[in-house]
Formats: structure tokens, sequence, C-alpha cells
């Protein structure tokens, strides 16, 4: 490329960051400046055909068009590029042995029936029962006893209660951890589904060769005062979609053994199977910090608190549509 081609590229970029010198939210400035030279730079890079930019912006608008309240196009969109994944990457900063968090997904409902130590989520949704067990510590290894565990599931045949088209509740529940931390319920064994393929994300995992499936997951949201909320999923050692999981969402350290248990053999608190095959993980739950609940240093102390912490939104404040 000739030096008159380039200083013009250059120079348009520069003339559209610099307009928005004036923004008077500061974050505003640095997000919208940061954009336009990462977006421009993308133009350039792939010497992006005027035809092309024609096609993005219908791709954009078909996005718009299959989305309403109960279907989020540009939620799935962001979960397939892996933006959502990297959102939740960076406010969830690594933490000594704290436990990862990974995407929250669509399907958590607020106001879950309270499952006692031991309890049965699935609530009839159909699959193989699995129980789960494990402790809720902080990042010290004291116990935290009184966490707040929601979980929350498909069922054998890759739907969520909020699939059924009734009002049932299955597959979902809270329980509070124990005097020394322990939680300990019944779910059913994870197996995987697609996100949503048929709309525009769906034809384009098609046209890169890529499958819409989700690997096997079980989700927690744990809260605990003075602790970092975390959302997360645990994984299924073995599931063959642990390396091309559509969202991105999962991490070496969330994925666990689900030890199978042959059929007839009794589980610990010899609860009746009914003579099926069981499964059973042992998930130990570790939580950071919460930055938000650090004391506040003396007024006029250099130790001024870090503006970049802020707290991570609640789980539920983004709309999202995807089938996660
Ligand atoms: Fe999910």
């Amino acid at each position: 490329m000739n030096g008159e081609q380039q200083a013009r590229e250059q120079g348009l970029t520069d003339r559209v960051v610099a307009s928005f010198d004036d923004a008077a939210d500061p974050r505003l400035k640095e997000v919208m400046r940061s954009l336009t030279r990462h977006l421009h730079a993308f133009v350039r890079d792939v010497r992006l055909t005027e035809q092309e930019w024609r096609q993005a912006i219908d791709f954009l608008t078909a996005t718009g068009h299959i989305t309403d309240d109960r279907r989020q196009e540009f939620v799935l969109l962001s979960d397939v590029l892996g933006a959502s994944m990297q959102v939740v990457t960076v406010n969830n900063e690594a933490y000594a042995n704290a436990t990862e968090a990974t995407v929250f997904g669509p399907f958590f409902v607020d106001g879950s029936p309270l499952i006692e130590a031991g309890g049965d989520i699935a609530a009839g949704a159909p699959g193989e029962p699995c129980l789960v067990e494990g402790t809720v510590t902080d990042t010290a290894g004291n116990s935290v006893p009184g966490a707040r565990i929601e979980v929350w599931e498909a069922d054998a045949d890759g739907f969520y209660d909020v699939q059924y088209g009734d009002d049932r509740t299955a597959a979902r529940g809270h329980l509070v951890s124990d005097d020394d931390g322990g939680y300990r319920f019944w779910a059913v064994t994870p197996t995987p589904y697609p996100i949503p393929h048929d709309g525009p994300v769906g034809k384009l995992l098609e046209a890169a060769g890529r499958s819409p499936m989700r690997a096997s997951h079980l989700h927690f949201l744990v809260r605990a005062p003075g602790l970092r909320t975390l959302v997360t999923h645990i994984f299924v050692r073995g599931d063959e979609l642990l390396a091309r999981d559509s969202v991105f969402g999962v991490r070496d350290s969330l994925i666990l053994d689900f030890h199978p248990r042959a059929a007839g053999e009794v589980p610990p608190d010899g609860r009746d199977l009914g003579g099926r095959a069981w499964s059973r993980v042992r998930f130990d739950i570790v939580l950071a910090p919460d930055p938000g609940s650090v004391p506040a240093p003396d007024p006029g102390s250099v130790l001024a608190p870090d503006p970049g912490i802020v707290p991570a939104p609640a789980p539920g404040e983004s709309p999202d549509g995807g089938r996660r």
C-alpha cells in the first residue's frame, strides 16, 4: 500500500477517535475511542469489501429481527464469539485458589425452591440420578456456613423447566451450606444440548463448520456475605464436547469426575433409586473475597480505593436469551 493511501486511512481513524474527545462521560470517551480504533483496524486488516460490509449489515439486521422478549439473538452472537465469556473473565479476576467463573446463561429463575440437605432438585425431570456434594470455603480454607447455593440444569432431553411450556419447576433449587460449609443434593447427571441454531447465528455456525452443542453442565450461583458471588458450571469429564463448547464456557478446573454407579448400588443416604444406575460428583467451592466488601481506608489516606474495582453486575441484570 502506498504512503498516501495509508495516510488517508489512518487520518480517517484519527479524526473519528478525536470526535469523542469532548464526551462528558470519561468512560464513554474511553470505550468509544478504543472501539473506533479496533473497528477501523479490523476493516483495514481484512480489506473489507463494500459487498462484505453490506452482508454484515444484513446479518445484524436479521439478528435484530429475530430478537424479541424471549429470544435474544445478539446475546447468542456474543456467546458464540466468546465475547460473553471474555466479559466474565475480565470481571472475575483470577484470585488464589478461588473457583473459576463461567457464563451465567438465560435459565436462572429467582425464587427456586429450598432443597433440604440431601434433597432432590430433579422434581420429576427425566435423567439419571446424580449425587452432588462438596464444601464451600474461602481462599484461606475457612468453612463458609450459610452460603446460598443455587443450582439449575437441563434434563436428559436437553430442556430446562422454563422450556416445558407449563409452570412446572424442575431440575432447579437452592440450598444453604451447613455449619461446616458442606452441602449435598440429588440432581440428574448433566447431558449436552444445543443453543438455538435456527436463526442467523445458527447459519454463521453452520458456515463455519461449528456445532451449536454445549458441553454437559450443571449451573451454580453461590452467594455468601463478604465473598465474591460465584456464577459457574461444573462439567463432566470425558464429555466429547468439552473441547468445542459452543459458547467457550469450559474451564479445565471446572471439569469434574462424575463417577458412574451401577444399578443396584445403594447410595450413602440409602435412597431407593428404583434400581436405576446413578452417578456421584464432588465439587468443593472456593469463594474469593468480595472487592466491594473490603473496608474503605481512612479519608485522606494515600491508599485510596481503586476506582477500577467495581462489583460484578448481579446475575440476571443483563438480558440473555441464548440457551446455555
Ligand atoms: Fe445451561
